[in-house]
């Protein structure tokens, strides 16, 4: 069940037997040579929309952009500064709390989101703290899960791909687009086959550094079919984790 293809009696219903939503949160930066702009994002609303329909549970509108600042030297990117951010996962969740929703898990596709989600939660938390006087225990709670950490999914990733997963321009992440959008597929040699690891830093010295975008990996591996049994393996542990906190 997904937010933004429902009416509003059919979430005030589904508010009826529960309070917790899934929204996927993300980046559109540069993923290599032949990864989608959108992949971080993509990969948590491919998941979601599966667990959606799997478990009835309530998918919300994708948090598209996030922290990708040093990815700008790449066409394409688009950043938020982290204020910027904070402020609108606020807004997004006031948004939700104000119609009684009281659990939201938002399910992660990029590393470089996991600092400022958390400064995003303490925000969160300080108003709903501040404004219950003698009572800070927040009815309200947040879940952050990066989907590639889903119990048992970095062990499958690592079969899949045992050389050249690397950390940015995965072929795990890539496979998990191309299942969901299987026109995106393309050939593409790697030059050179493995890209160089390294720091972050910023824009310009990222670029200098990873010429092609990619850090540690061959996304040239990357199939349908990888994608297929990654998003399985992740919807399961999805569901299950999503279940628990619901009722927590
Ligand atoms: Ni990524």
């Amino acid at each position: 069940m997904q937010l933004h293809l429902s009416t509003w009696p059919e979430v005030e219903a589904y508010l009826a037997r529960s309070k917790a939503i899934l929204i996927p949160i993300g980046s559109t930066e540069q993923h290599g040579p032949n990864g989608l702009l959108g992949t971080d994002a993509l990969c948590p609303e491919i998941i979601s929309r599966r667990v959606g329909d799997e478990a009835g549970i309530l998918i919300g509108p994708t948090f598209n952009v996030g922290q990708a600042q040093h990815h700008m030297g790449f066409a394409g990117t688009i950043t938020l500064r982290p204020s910027t951010m904070i402020a609108a996962m606020l807004d997004w969740t006031q948004s939700l709390t104000r119609h009684g929703f009281e659990r939201i898990y938002w399910l992660n596709g990029h590393g470089g989101n996991i600092a400022t989600i958390t400064a995003a939660f303490s925000e969160i938390y300080h108003g709903v703290t501040f404004a219950r006087a003698g009572d800070n225990r927040p009815p309200l709670r947040c879940s952050l899960r990066n989907w590639w950490e889903v119990p048992g999914l970095m062990d499958l990733c690592r079969q899949l791909f045992p050389v050249g997963e690397g950390s940015h321009a995965t072929p795990s992440e890539v496979s998990v687009t191309w299942f969901g959008y299987p026109e995106a597929v393309k050939s593409v040699t790697m030059t050179p086959r493995i890209a160089p690891n390294g720091p972050i830093l910023d824009a310009d010295d990222y670029r200098r550094r990873f010429p092609d975008g990619r850090i540690g990996s061959d996304p040239s591996q990357a199939s349908i079919e990888a994608g297929e049994k990654i998003v399985a393996a992740a919807v399961k542990g999805v569901i299950a984790e999503f279940k628990q906190f619901a009722a927590s």
